[in-house]
């Protein structure tokens, strides 16, 4: 590898291994993602897909390897300061951890720093401003100040997305932003995707390809917390590579810039 091409990255991972309770959640995972790259991460239930997303955005440091994110390495750097207001994560599974009583507004708020809970954190009038445009954006300004806990799952996942955009993140993570939505629900979490792909690097995880937007342009297959195949969309997420993935013979079709994945 060389140091240009690693300069030019925006996410470098290099043998990466994460180990917990005496197993290697991720074992020797070596991605490099470079500007103008969109993808998509795909690969079974337990996998490792959110535990690599928890390490990209600064929230969880792996136990041997290098993780370069936007020219910053993890574990030299004071990720509260340089990396969570970076690179912003939305996860129906974070959804579950903000305070009981926090209100929309707060928690979109919250963004700003990438804390879960408001605390002792100030705001300026441009960041109210901010958050009060978020909330139109989303169509959630009715719902501004209801407990976020009282809210309904699309409603959480607008609430979510919202916090996500606070600070103009260079990185937005998303691990399956449309998990429980209905057919709307998630047809305008993924237009929405569309039109924020194209101000910031988006990573999206999710369990089905035609969630895929058309924008997104590589794919990371992980299997068994090691990389499976990783490269350009097109080359990479075909019928062959998906059957044994999954280990289901399966069929995949692109049709109008969107991929359908079929049983054989
Ligand atoms: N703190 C932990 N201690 C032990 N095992 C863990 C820990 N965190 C995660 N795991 C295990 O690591 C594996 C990968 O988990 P992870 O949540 O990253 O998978 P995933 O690909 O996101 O799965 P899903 O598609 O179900 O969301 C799972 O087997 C999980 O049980
Ligand atoms: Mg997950």
């Amino acid at each position: 590898m060389s140091t240009s091409d690693a300069a030019g990255a925006t996410v470098d991972l290099c043998g990466v291994s994460l180990r917990r309770a005496g197993t290697d959640i991720l074992r020797d995972f070596t991605w490099r993602i470079r500007a103008g790259e969109r993808w998509v991460i795909l690969g079974p239930n337990g996998a490792g897909k959110t535990t690599l997303v928890r390490i990209l955005s600064g929230r969880l440091f792996p136990s041997s390897g290098t993780v370069d994110v936007l020219g910053r390495r993890l574990g030299r750097v004071d990720v509260r300061e340089e990396i969570w207001g970076r690179v912003a994560l939305a996860s129906s599974a974070l959804n579950e951890r903000f305070p009981y009583g926090q209100t929309v507004i707060e928690t979109v708020r919250t963004g700003k720093y990438g804390y879960l809970a408001t605390w002792r954190e100030s705001y300026t009038s441009e960041d109210e401003e901010r958050a009060c445009a978020l909330l139109e954006q989303f169509d959630i300004t009715h719902l501004a100040d209801r407990r976020f806990a009282s809210l309904s799952s699309g409603e959480r996942q607008r609430t979510a997305l919202a916090r996500a955009m606070m600070t103009e993140p260079e990185i937005l993570i998303l691990d399956e932003p449309t998990s429980s939505l209905d057919l709307g629900g998630r047809e305008y979490v993924l237009s929405s995707l569309d039109t924020i792909a194209q101000k910031t690097t988006p990573i999206l995880v999710t369990h089905h390809v035609e969630e895929i937007p058309p924008a997104f342009t590589h794919v990371l297959l992980i299997k068994d917390g090691t990389v499976f195949a990783a490269g350009e969309i097109g080359q990479t997420l075909t019928s062959e590579m998906l059957s044994e993935l999954f280990a289901v013979p399966l069929r995949v079709h692109r049709e109008g810039g969107r991929f359908f994945a079929v049983a054989r």
